[in-house]
């Protein structure tokens, strides 16, 4: 056994107790039921704690993670996680939070091969091909690639607000706001990037991604 793995299952037990400290009741109360009003859609990257970040307790996210926070409409994970949050937990916000320095991204933008996680960045040269032309336009190779990560987070709001499941809870009603945020690995510090949905509105009617539900 490792030093590390030892330390992790010490540190459950001590978590635990500080939990239970402040309230004997913690995990019972936590037990039946949850109702969080957070999807959180992440990057995989170890140094992007979802909860920890955002000060979340738990039982306050649900959490999707992917390399490069990817919103890819026909990847069932991520198409399971949003029917159950969107439909059965009924979250009120879904954050899909990407950060500066992305691994995923920065493969995407170069030629090299990995294997078989190229098909996976695939998706995210794809999302680079629709702003080849104003990213290519920025000299500085650190400000080409943030700006990059923010595009592609931009593009996956756009991916999610246009998915059926997002439409359809916005047509019948439900309250549900999607945003886009983009964290600094060195600040720590969540930026919002102003891309943020709550309505079935946002989608022009002239877009063929539109969608027109029958009577529920
Ligand atoms: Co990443």
């Amino acid at each position: 056994m490792t030093d590390f793995y030892n330390k992790i299952l010490d540190n459950n037990k001590q978590w635990v107790a500080s939990k239970l400290a402040i309230d004997p009741d913690f995990f019972k109360k936590l037990k039946d039921t949850q109702s969080p009003p957070l999807l959180w859609i992440g990057c995989s990257d170890s140094r992007v704690p979802a909860n920890e970040i955002i000060g979340a307790q738990p039982g306050e996210v649900f959490v999707h993670r992917n390399i490069a926070n990817m919103v890819i409409h026909s990847d069932m994970n991520l198409l399971s996680v949003l029917d159950y949050s969107v439909n059965i937990l009924k979250v009120k916000y879904i954050i899909v939070c990407g950060h500066y320095g992305c691994g995923g991204v920065k493969a995407a933008m170069a030629k090299s091969s990995y294997g078989i996680i190229d098909n996976w960045i695939r998706h995210i040269k794809d999302s680079y091909k629709f702003r080849k032309t104003d990213i290519e336009s920025i000299e500085n190779e650190k400000e080409r690639f943030d700006r990059f990560v923010e595009w592609n987070i931009k593009q996956q709001v756009l991916n999610l607000s246009v998915t059926s499941l997002v439409q359809q809870a916005w047509s019948r009603g439900q309250e549900l706001s999607i945003h886009g945020w983009v964290y600094g690995l060195d600040t720590g510090l969540v930026k919002d990037l102003d891309v943020t949905f709550s309505s079935h509105d946002a989608i022009r009617d002239s877009s063929v991604y539109k969608l027109e539900f029958a009577e529920q």
